[in-house]
Protein backbone atom coordinates (compact mmCIF):
# COMPACT_ATOMS: atom_id res chain seq x y z
CA UNK A 1 0.00 0.00 0.00
CA UNK A 2 1.07 3.63 -1.22
CA UNK A 3 1.96 5.39 2.53
CA UNK A 4 3.22 9.14 2.62
CA UNK A 5 6.31 9.19 3.96
CA UNK A 6 7.22 12.55 6.06
CA UNK A 7 11.09 12.27 5.56
CA UNK A 8 12.90 13.37 2.51
CA UNK A 9 16.89 12.17 2.30
CA UNK A 10 18.24 14.12 -0.41
CA UNK A 11 20.69 17.18 -1.46
CA UNK A 12 19.11 20.18 -0.75
CA UNK A 13 15.41 18.97 -0.17
CA UNK A 14 13.81 21.25 2.16
CA UNK A 15 13.26 18.68 5.47
CA UNK A 16 8.90 18.40 6.36
CA UNK A 17 10.73 20.08 9.85
CA UNK A 18 14.15 22.44 9.85
CA UNK A 19 15.47 21.43 13.20
CA UNK A 20 17.91 22.94 15.20
CA UNK A 21 18.52 25.95 13.30
CA UNK A 22 16.62 29.14 14.84
CA UNK A 23 19.62 30.89 16.34
CA UNK A 24 21.38 30.92 12.41
CA UNK A 25 18.27 31.70 10.75
CA UNK A 26 17.53 34.94 14.00
CA UNK A 27 20.86 35.97 13.10
CA UNK A 28 20.28 36.38 10.15
CA UNK A 29 16.66 38.29 9.75
CA UNK A 30 18.61 40.66 11.59
CA UNK A 31 20.64 41.21 8.61
CA UNK A 32 18.06 41.34 6.15
CA UNK A 33 16.18 43.95 7.89
CA UNK A 34 19.45 46.21 8.05
CA UNK A 35 19.08 45.64 4.68
CA UNK A 36 15.77 46.38 3.98
CA UNK A 37 16.67 49.76 5.45
CA UNK A 38 18.97 50.19 2.32
CA UNK A 39 21.85 50.02 5.06
CA UNK A 40 24.70 47.42 3.48
CA UNK A 41 25.03 44.25 5.98
CA UNK A 42 27.70 42.00 6.68
CA UNK A 43 27.91 39.42 4.52
CA UNK A 44 27.65 35.23 5.60
CA UNK A 45 29.16 32.19 4.92
CA UNK A 46 28.20 28.57 6.60
CA UNK A 47 30.66 26.11 5.82
CA UNK A 48 30.12 22.26 6.99
CA UNK A 49 30.36 18.76 6.06
CA UNK A 50 28.22 16.74 3.04
CA UNK A 51 24.56 16.50 4.51
CA UNK A 52 24.24 18.44 7.68
CA UNK A 53 21.98 21.14 6.12
CA UNK A 54 24.15 23.86 4.24
CA UNK A 55 21.61 23.71 1.02
CA UNK A 56 18.15 23.98 3.23
CA UNK A 57 19.43 26.59 5.53
CA UNK A 58 20.62 28.64 2.42
CA UNK A 59 17.20 28.03 0.64
CA UNK A 60 14.83 28.63 3.89
CA UNK A 61 16.92 32.01 4.36
CA UNK A 62 16.13 32.97 0.81
CA UNK A 63 12.74 32.94 1.21
CA UNK A 64 12.87 34.64 4.60
CA UNK A 65 14.55 37.55 2.40
CA UNK A 66 12.13 37.19 -0.74
CA UNK A 67 9.43 37.82 1.75
CA UNK A 68 11.21 40.79 3.38
CA UNK A 69 11.08 42.33 -0.52
CA UNK A 70 15.46 41.55 -1.06
CA UNK A 71 16.02 40.63 -4.57
CA UNK A 72 17.52 37.42 -4.20
CA UNK A 73 19.23 34.43 -6.67
CA UNK A 74 21.07 31.26 -5.70
CA UNK A 75 23.76 29.93 -7.90
CA UNK A 76 25.37 26.87 -7.58
CA UNK A 77 28.61 26.89 -8.59
CA UNK A 78 29.63 23.68 -10.11
CA UNK A 79 33.11 21.82 -10.61
CA UNK A 80 33.14 22.35 -14.37
CA UNK A 81 32.36 26.24 -13.11
CA UNK A 82 30.13 28.81 -14.87
CA UNK A 83 30.43 31.53 -11.89
CA UNK A 84 30.85 34.44 -14.04
CA UNK A 85 28.23 33.17 -16.19
CA UNK A 86 26.15 32.90 -13.57
CA UNK A 87 26.54 36.06 -11.53
CA UNK A 88 26.13 37.90 -14.77
CA UNK A 89 22.56 36.47 -15.25
CA UNK A 90 21.81 36.77 -11.72
CA UNK A 91 22.74 40.48 -12.45
CA UNK A 92 21.00 41.34 -15.14
CA UNK A 93 17.85 39.40 -13.58
CA UNK A 94 18.10 42.68 -10.87
CA UNK A 95 18.21 45.01 -13.77
CA UNK A 96 14.78 43.40 -15.39
CA UNK A 97 13.09 43.54 -12.24
CA UNK A 98 14.40 47.32 -11.25
CA UNK A 99 13.55 48.37 -15.02
CA UNK A 100 10.17 47.19 -14.87
CA UNK A 101 9.54 50.74 -12.95
CA UNK A 102 9.60 53.30 -15.21
CA UNK A 103 11.00 55.87 -13.13
CA UNK A 104 14.23 53.49 -12.65
CA UNK A 105 14.68 53.08 -16.31
CA UNK A 106 17.57 55.75 -16.15
CA UNK A 107 19.71 53.40 -13.05
CA UNK A 108 20.25 50.97 -15.80
CA UNK A 109 22.56 51.47 -18.72
CA UNK A 110 25.55 51.92 -16.32
CA UNK A 111 25.11 48.39 -14.69
CA UNK A 112 24.01 46.86 -18.00
CA UNK A 113 27.44 47.98 -19.48
CA UNK A 114 29.87 46.10 -16.72
CA UNK A 115 27.99 43.46 -17.11
CA UNK A 116 28.55 43.74 -20.58
CA UNK A 117 32.22 43.89 -20.00
CA UNK A 118 32.19 41.10 -17.64
CA UNK A 119 31.27 38.44 -19.92
CA UNK A 120 32.61 39.41 -22.97
CA UNK A 121 35.93 39.46 -21.22
CA UNK A 122 35.35 36.44 -19.11
CA UNK A 123 33.04 34.07 -20.00
CA UNK A 124 34.53 31.31 -22.54
CA UNK A 125 30.67 30.30 -23.45
CA UNK A 126 29.51 34.28 -24.11
CA UNK A 127 26.41 34.48 -26.88
CA UNK A 128 23.89 36.81 -24.43
CA UNK A 129 25.05 40.06 -26.02
CA UNK A 130 25.48 40.38 -29.67
CA UNK A 131 28.61 42.91 -30.17
CA UNK A 132 30.60 44.06 -33.37
CA UNK A 133 33.94 43.64 -33.25
CA UNK A 134 34.50 47.20 -32.50
CA UNK A 135 31.75 47.07 -29.64
CA UNK A 136 34.10 43.98 -28.56
CA UNK A 137 37.08 45.49 -28.30
CA UNK A 138 35.20 48.67 -26.39
CA UNK A 139 34.21 46.36 -23.68
CA UNK A 140 37.19 43.76 -23.14
CA UNK A 141 38.82 44.57 -19.63
CA UNK A 142 41.82 42.00 -19.07
CA UNK A 143 41.33 42.94 -14.84
CA UNK A 144 38.38 40.02 -13.54
CA UNK A 145 38.71 42.41 -9.94
CA UNK A 146 38.00 45.04 -12.27
CA UNK A 147 35.56 44.15 -14.13
CA UNK A 148 33.38 42.00 -11.11
CA UNK A 149 33.44 45.19 -9.01
CA UNK A 150 31.98 47.43 -11.63
CA UNK A 151 29.24 45.57 -11.58
CA UNK A 152 28.80 45.23 -7.88
CA UNK A 153 29.22 49.15 -7.65
CA UNK A 154 27.16 49.45 -10.32
CA UNK A 155 24.61 46.92 -9.35
CA UNK A 156 24.84 48.43 -6.13
CA UNK A 157 24.54 52.24 -6.41
CA UNK A 158 21.07 51.10 -8.72
CA UNK A 159 19.93 48.63 -5.67
CA UNK A 160 20.27 51.99 -3.32
CA UNK A 161 18.61 54.08 -5.73
CA UNK A 162 15.76 51.75 -6.14
CA UNK A 163 15.68 50.74 -2.40
CA UNK A 164 15.69 47.03 -3.85
CA UNK A 165 18.39 45.79 -1.65
CA UNK A 166 20.38 42.26 -2.93
CA UNK A 167 21.13 39.08 -1.55
CA UNK A 168 22.86 36.34 -3.45
CA UNK A 169 22.77 32.98 -2.03
CA UNK A 170 25.94 31.25 -3.07
CA UNK A 171 26.26 27.69 -2.90
CA UNK A 172 29.23 25.27 -2.99
CA UNK A 173 31.60 28.12 -2.80
CA UNK A 174 34.80 25.86 -2.77
CA UNK A 175 34.25 24.87 -6.71
CA UNK A 176 34.92 28.96 -7.49
CA UNK A 177 38.27 29.12 -8.85
CA UNK A 178 40.79 31.45 -6.48
CA UNK A 179 40.61 34.26 -8.90
CA UNK A 180 37.25 34.67 -8.98
CA UNK A 181 36.84 34.30 -5.29
CA UNK A 182 39.44 36.82 -4.72
CA UNK A 183 37.28 39.29 -7.40
CA UNK A 184 33.78 37.98 -5.72
CA UNK A 185 35.44 39.22 -2.10
CA UNK A 186 37.00 42.43 -3.49
CA UNK A 187 33.66 43.27 -5.89
CA UNK A 188 31.23 42.67 -2.59
CA UNK A 189 33.77 45.08 -0.30
CA UNK A 190 34.14 47.94 -2.54
CA UNK A 191 29.91 47.80 -3.22
CA UNK A 192 29.62 47.69 1.15
CA UNK A 193 32.36 50.56 1.83
CA UNK A 194 30.36 52.55 -0.38
CA UNK A 195 27.17 52.13 1.16
CA UNK A 196 25.28 49.72 -0.87
CA UNK A 197 22.81 46.93 -0.12
CA UNK A 198 24.14 44.17 -2.07
CA UNK A 199 25.04 40.88 0.49
CA UNK A 200 26.29 37.28 -0.04
CA UNK A 201 25.25 34.33 1.58
CA UNK A 202 27.81 31.59 0.44
CA UNK A 203 27.50 28.04 1.92
CA UNK A 204 30.01 25.37 1.42
CA UNK A 205 32.43 22.66 2.68
CA UNK A 206 35.35 23.12 6.00
CA UNK A 207 38.16 24.15 3.28
CA UNK A 208 36.62 27.52 2.58
CA UNK A 209 37.34 29.48 5.31
CA UNK A 210 41.03 28.93 4.42
CA UNK A 211 40.21 29.65 0.96
CA UNK A 212 38.85 32.88 1.35
CA UNK A 213 41.37 34.12 4.05
CA UNK A 214 43.84 32.72 1.52
CA UNK A 215 42.50 34.77 -1.07
CA UNK A 216 41.94 38.51 1.19
CA UNK A 217 42.59 38.32 4.09
CA UNK A 218 40.28 41.18 4.98
CA UNK A 219 37.77 38.69 4.06
CA UNK A 220 37.85 37.86 7.92
CA UNK A 221 36.36 40.75 8.29
CA UNK A 222 33.76 41.31 5.65
CA UNK A 223 31.94 37.46 6.26
CA UNK A 224 30.71 36.52 9.05
CA UNK A 225 31.43 32.50 9.53
CA UNK A 226 28.99 30.09 11.16
CA UNK A 227 30.17 26.21 11.23
CA UNK A 228 26.97 24.56 10.70
CA UNK A 229 27.21 20.69 12.72
CA UNK A 230 25.60 17.84 13.44
CA UNK A 231 22.49 17.74 15.43
CA UNK A 232 22.28 18.15 19.05
CA UNK A 233 20.28 15.20 20.80
CA UNK A 234 17.34 17.66 21.61
CA UNK A 235 17.35 18.86 17.91
CA UNK A 236 17.64 15.37 16.78
CA UNK A 237 14.67 14.20 18.40
CA UNK A 238 12.76 16.81 16.76
CA UNK A 239 13.75 15.83 13.77
CA UNK A 240 12.80 12.65 14.35
CA UNK A 241 9.44 12.71 16.14
CA UNK A 242 7.99 16.35 14.09
CA UNK A 243 7.19 15.04 11.09
CA UNK A 244 5.69 11.83 11.85
CA UNK A 245 3.43 13.38 14.20
CA UNK A 246 0.62 14.74 11.95
CA UNK A 247 0.54 11.36 10.71
CA UNK A 248 -0.23 9.78 14.13
CA UNK A 249 3.07 7.79 14.03
CA UNK A 250 5.43 8.35 17.44
CA UNK A 251 8.72 7.01 18.82
CA UNK A 252 9.47 5.50 21.85
CA UNK A 253 12.55 7.19 23.56
CA UNK A 254 14.31 4.39 23.22
CA UNK A 255 14.10 4.19 19.28
CA UNK A 256 14.72 7.71 19.14
CA UNK A 257 18.40 7.44 21.46
CA UNK A 258 18.86 4.23 18.80
CA UNK A 259 18.48 6.63 15.99
CA UNK A 260 20.53 9.32 17.30
CA UNK A 261 23.47 6.81 18.22
CA UNK A 262 23.28 5.17 14.80
CA UNK A 263 22.94 8.52 12.83
CA UNK A 264 25.18 10.69 15.39
CA UNK A 265 22.65 13.37 14.47
CA UNK A 266 23.67 13.97 10.88
CA UNK A 267 20.36 15.52 9.22
CA UNK A 268 20.87 13.36 6.03
CA UNK A 269 21.34 10.05 7.77
CA UNK A 270 18.38 10.97 10.41
CA UNK A 271 16.48 11.76 7.25
CA UNK A 272 17.87 8.41 5.63
CA UNK A 273 16.61 6.46 8.87
CA UNK A 274 13.76 7.42 9.69
CA UNK A 275 12.12 7.06 5.94
CA UNK A 276 13.25 3.43 6.03
CA UNK A 277 11.88 2.92 9.70
CA UNK A 278 8.61 4.91 8.91
CA UNK A 279 8.41 2.79 5.99
CA UNK A 280 8.45 -0.49 7.47
CA UNK A 281 6.93 0.32 10.61
CA UNK A 282 3.33 -1.64 11.18
CA UNK A 283 2.07 0.14 14.72
CA UNK A 284 1.91 3.52 15.35
CA UNK A 285 4.66 3.62 18.18
CA UNK A 286 7.91 2.98 16.68
CA UNK A 287 10.14 0.84 18.98
CA UNK A 288 13.97 0.61 18.90
CA UNK A 289 13.46 -2.95 17.81
CA UNK A 290 11.89 -1.45 14.80
CA UNK A 291 15.05 0.52 14.38
CA UNK A 292 17.05 -2.55 14.65
CA UNK A 293 15.45 -4.16 12.60
CA UNK A 294 16.27 -1.47 9.61
CA UNK A 295 19.81 -0.46 10.54
CA UNK A 296 21.48 -3.14 7.74
CA UNK A 297 19.26 -1.49 5.18
CA UNK A 298 20.26 1.65 6.23
CA UNK A 299 23.81 1.28 5.80
CA UNK A 300 22.81 -0.58 2.33
CA UNK A 301 21.04 2.94 1.29
CA UNK A 302 24.09 5.17 2.44
CA UNK A 303 26.20 2.61 0.86
CA UNK A 304 24.69 2.29 -2.73
CA UNK A 305 23.56 6.40 -2.89
CA UNK A 306 25.40 9.12 -0.40
CA UNK A 307 29.07 7.16 -0.37
CA UNK A 308 28.71 5.79 -3.34
CA UNK A 309 28.65 8.50 -5.29
CA UNK A 310 31.74 10.11 -3.55
CA UNK A 311 33.55 7.06 -3.78
CA UNK A 312 32.82 6.86 -7.54
CA UNK A 313 34.48 10.40 -8.11
CA UNK A 314 38.09 8.99 -7.21
CA UNK A 315 40.28 7.76 -9.19
CA UNK A 316 42.50 4.61 -8.85
CA UNK A 317 45.26 6.88 -6.84
CA UNK A 318 43.01 8.67 -4.87
CA UNK A 319 41.26 5.54 -3.88
CA UNK A 320 44.48 4.11 -2.29
CA UNK A 321 45.27 7.61 -0.34
CA UNK A 322 41.43 7.07 0.92
CA UNK A 323 42.65 3.47 2.28
CA UNK A 324 45.67 4.27 3.47
CA UNK A 325 43.55 7.43 5.26
CA UNK A 326 41.14 5.05 6.85
CA UNK A 327 44.35 2.80 8.31
CA UNK A 328 45.50 5.38 10.21
CA UNK A 329 42.72 4.42 12.36
CA UNK A 330 41.81 7.79 14.02
CA UNK A 331 40.86 10.37 12.34
CA UNK A 332 41.94 13.55 10.84
CA UNK A 333 44.81 11.68 10.59
CA UNK A 334 48.41 12.84 9.35
CA UNK A 335 50.00 13.52 6.23
CA UNK A 336 53.05 11.77 7.35
CA UNK A 337 50.73 8.43 8.58
CA UNK A 338 48.83 8.54 5.06
CA UNK A 339 52.31 8.17 3.46
CA UNK A 340 53.74 5.83 5.58
CA UNK A 341 50.71 3.53 5.32
CA UNK A 342 51.08 3.95 1.35
CA UNK A 343 54.92 3.47 1.40
CA UNK A 344 55.37 6.45 -0.07
CA UNK A 345 56.89 9.77 1.05
CA UNK A 346 54.63 12.70 1.54
CA UNK A 347 55.82 14.97 -1.17
CA UNK A 348 55.07 12.23 -4.11
CA UNK A 349 51.74 12.06 -2.23
CA UNK A 350 50.26 15.96 -2.69
CA UNK A 351 49.30 15.59 -5.93
CA UNK A 352 46.82 12.99 -4.86
CA UNK A 353 46.01 15.01 -1.71
CA UNK A 354 45.47 18.46 -4.15
CA UNK A 355 42.99 16.31 -5.95
CA UNK A 356 40.92 14.82 -3.14
CA UNK A 357 40.65 18.61 -1.69
CA UNK A 358 39.76 20.10 -5.27
CA UNK A 359 36.86 17.21 -5.79
CA UNK A 360 36.09 17.89 -2.38
CA UNK A 361 36.15 14.21 -0.77
CA UNK A 362 38.81 15.21 1.86
CA UNK A 363 39.65 18.72 3.75
CA UNK A 364 42.73 19.97 5.94
CA UNK A 365 41.43 19.97 9.76
CA UNK A 366 44.62 21.20 11.00
CA UNK A 367 48.43 21.74 10.10
CA UNK A 368 49.42 18.78 8.05
CA UNK A 369 45.87 16.69 9.09
CA UNK A 370 43.22 15.59 6.72
CA UNK A 371 39.76 14.42 7.32
CA UNK A 372 36.40 12.97 5.11
CA UNK A 373 34.31 15.70 4.10
CA UNK A 374 31.66 13.22 4.26
CA UNK A 375 30.31 11.83 7.47
CA UNK A 376 31.13 8.58 8.78
CA UNK A 377 33.11 7.93 5.82
CA UNK A 378 35.60 5.71 7.00
CA UNK A 379 32.86 3.30 8.35
CA UNK A 380 31.86 2.87 4.19
CA UNK A 381 35.10 2.09 3.26
CA UNK A 382 35.81 -0.48 5.73
CA UNK A 383 32.67 -2.34 4.39
CA UNK A 384 34.04 -2.43 0.94
CA UNK A 385 35.69 -5.32 -0.63
CA UNK A 386 38.52 -3.43 -2.37
CA UNK A 387 39.42 -2.31 1.10
CA UNK A 388 39.81 -5.33 2.50
CA UNK A 389 42.07 -6.44 -0.30
CA UNK A 390 44.05 -3.97 -0.27
CA UNK A 391 45.11 -4.19 3.70
CA UNK A 392 45.95 -7.94 2.70
CA UNK A 393 48.07 -6.86 -0.14
CA UNK A 394 49.46 -3.84 1.77
N1 LIG B 1 17.98 21.20 10.20
C1 LIG B 1 17.56 20.08 9.62
N2 LIG B 1 16.59 19.32 10.18
C2 LIG B 1 16.15 18.19 9.59
N3 LIG B 1 16.64 17.74 8.43
C3 LIG B 1 17.60 18.44 7.82
C4 LIG B 1 18.10 19.64 8.38
N4 LIG B 1 19.06 20.13 7.58
C5 LIG B 1 19.15 19.28 6.54
N5 LIG B 1 18.28 18.28 6.65
C6 LIG B 1 18.14 17.14 5.72
O1 LIG B 1 19.46 16.66 5.47
C7 LIG B 1 19.68 16.37 4.10
C8 LIG B 1 20.90 17.12 3.58
O2 LIG B 1 20.67 18.52 3.56
P1 LIG B 1 21.50 19.48 2.58
O3 LIG B 1 21.45 18.95 1.19
O4 LIG B 1 21.06 20.85 2.83
O5 LIG B 1 22.99 19.27 3.15
P2 LIG B 1 24.32 19.99 2.65
O6 LIG B 1 25.07 20.39 3.86
O7 LIG B 1 24.00 21.04 1.65
O8 LIG B 1 25.09 18.79 1.94
P3 LIG B 1 26.17 18.84 0.74
O9 LIG B 1 27.45 19.33 1.32
O10 LIG B 1 26.27 17.41 0.28
O11 LIG B 1 25.63 19.74 -0.31
C9 LIG B 1 18.37 16.68 3.39
O12 LIG B 1 17.70 15.47 3.21
C10 LIG B 1 17.61 17.58 4.35
O13 LIG B 1 16.23 17.35 4.24
MG1 LIG C 1 24.47 21.31 -0.32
Amino acid sequence: MFKINPYRPGAGLMPTYLAGREEDIQDVEQIFEALTMNIPAQSMIFSGLRGVGKTVLINKLQKIAEDKEIFCRHIEVEERNDFISQIAACSQAFLRKVSAKEKFKNLIQKPLDAIKALVVSFDPNENTFSLSVQERELYTSANLTQSLTDVFVTIGETAYKSETPICFFIDEIQYMKAAELGSLIAALHRANQLGYPVMVIGAGLPKIYKMLSEEKSYSERLFLYKEIGTLTQEQSGKAIEEPAKRFGVSYSHEAICKIIDITKGCPFFLQQLCQIVYQKAENEVIEASDVENIVSLFFEALDSGFFRVRYERCAESDKKFVFAMVRCGKLPCMISNIAQNLNKDVTSISTTRAQLINKGIIYPVRYKELDFTVPEFSGFVRRLDEFKIWCEEN
